[in-house]
This record gives C-alpha cells, structure tokens and sequence, in this order.
C-alpha cells in the first residue's frame, strides 16, 4: 500500500534505530513486528525527533489508567487530521483501558471470535475482539486503513505476511510468513502499513481467552481474506457482534 513519505520515514526511523536497552524503561512497549520499537519520535517536517524520544524515556514515561469510557473520550478528542499513526500510536502507549470496565463489550462466542463495536464517528471506529482460547482471524489485511490494537487481557499472536504475484484479475497471489509478535496488556501493536496482511491468534497454548482493542482509521466494513492453501484472496464483508454493548439480535453465541 501507499503511505505518505512522513509516515515511511517514521517507520524506517524505527527500523533503523533500534536500542533496545532505554525500552525497558517504559512501562508498555510497542512495536508492530519482533523488533520493539520506541514510540515517542515525533515529527517535525517528516523527521523523527529522536531527542525528544530519548529525554521522554529518561522520564520513564508511564501509562495513565483510564475506564473505556474515559480512554476513547481522549481517543475522541484527537482531531482528524491529526489522527495518524504516530499520535494515535503516542497515545496508546500512554493511556491503556481499566480490563473491569470492558465487560459491556464483552462477548465470547465457541463459534467465531466476536467483534464488539464501542464507538464509531467518520475518522474511527474502535471495538473489542473477544477470543476464546484457540480462536484467531484469518488471514486478511485492513482495507489500507491504519489499526493500532492492544490486548488488556490475556495474549495474542500476530503472523504477518507477503503478498507475492498478486494477480487481481484471478484473484490469486502467494502468501509468504514474515514477522510474528505477541500482544499484551504492556505491548501494544500497530499493523505495519508497508506491511498489512496479518493473522491475529489466540493460541490453544496461551491457556486463556484474550479480550484485544483495535481502532481502524478510518472505519471499513469488508477486508480482503487469504486462503493461503488454495492461493486465492477475496472480499468478504465484516459485521459486528453486539454494536455499543447490546447483543445483535441476529447473533447466536456458542
Ligand atoms: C484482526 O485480526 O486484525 C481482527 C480482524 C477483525 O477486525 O475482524
């Protein structure tokens, strides 16, 4: 996908500087693939501000506990055109959700992880994925929309993956495994926009559901799924499972 030049050099920025040893300062970390990465750079004129990342670290900056009412309010408050990928990801790794106060977007299906819509206006939409131990996504990317997710509870692996020989006119291309990450209440994520076919899992040996929050700017109702086996991709549409915490009445949990 296209990414503005700003936006590739801030990931580059971060490739290309890693120094893991000031992470451990941080309370929550970031990344986006098994490199971790610092994540108070700000730009100036499309170049990060490595200083300033630096001095924040010394701060040891820490992560403000807020309700899931109070957290998306402050998500909320961010104007559009300032809701990029390096603000939104600043602001996750300095406020996270309480895990008690998610229970109304709470609902876990034996069926098929559930997607539970907690708010949505033009710029976002941001919802809770609940997974039962052993359940995941498939294989599909995010409409070239950017995703930040965190997971207050539990854990949660992200595969990413190639795209190789797309041929859109058949619908097929090859699928080649790239980064894998974990997820947790302290390691937050974005989906790498240079990079956006992910799977996300809750593996059977992680022993536990996992409740995980994505934001997707802007909001998409269909993405394109991978079936790595047959080699094909394709849209399928996406729906919610219970819209600002009521049920929908045409789902049937497990
Ligand atoms: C994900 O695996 O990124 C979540 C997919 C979804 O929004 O259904």
């Amino acid at each position: 996908m296209g990414v503005s030049a700003a936006t590739e050099k801030f990931l580059r920025s971060h490739l290309n500087t890693q120094s893991p040893a000031p992470l451990l300062h941080l309370r929550r970390k970031w990344r986006y693939n098994s490199l971790a990465i610092p994540v108070l750079h700000r730009l100036v004129d499309g170049f990060a501000v490595a200083k300033e990342s630096e001095a924040l670290m010394a701060q040891h900056v820490a992560t403000e506990q807020l309700t899931i009412t109070d957290w998306v309010k402050g998500l909320a408050a961010i104007p559009g055109r300032d809701f990029t990928l390096e603000n939104v990801q600043d602001y996750i790794i300095r406020h996270s959700a309480r895990p008690e106060t998610l229970d109304k977007y709470c609902y876990f299906s034996k069926g098929n992880y559930t997607r539970n819509l907690i708010f949505k206006n033009e710029v976002f939409e941001c919802m809770t994925i609940c997974w039962e131990i052993g359940q995941a996504s498939r294989i599909h990317n995010h409409r070239d929309q950017n995703c930040w997710m965190s997971a207050p509870i539990g854990r949660l692996k992200v595969q990413n993956f190639r795209v190789d020989d797309r041929d859109s006119a058949r619908g097929t291309c090859r699928i080649i495994p790239t980064e894998i990450y974990e997820m947790d209440a302290t390691h937050p994520a974005y989906v790498n926009p240079l990079e956006p076919v992910h799977q996300v899992l809750n593996l059977a040996e992680f022993r536990q559901r996992a409740v995980s929050i994505h934001i997707y700017s802007k909001p998409f109702d269909t993405c394109e799924v991978y079936l790595r086996e047959k080699g094909t991709y394709g849209d399928v549409p996406l729906h919610y499972t219970s819209e600002y915490g009521k049920l929908n009445p045409a789902e049937k949990l497990l």
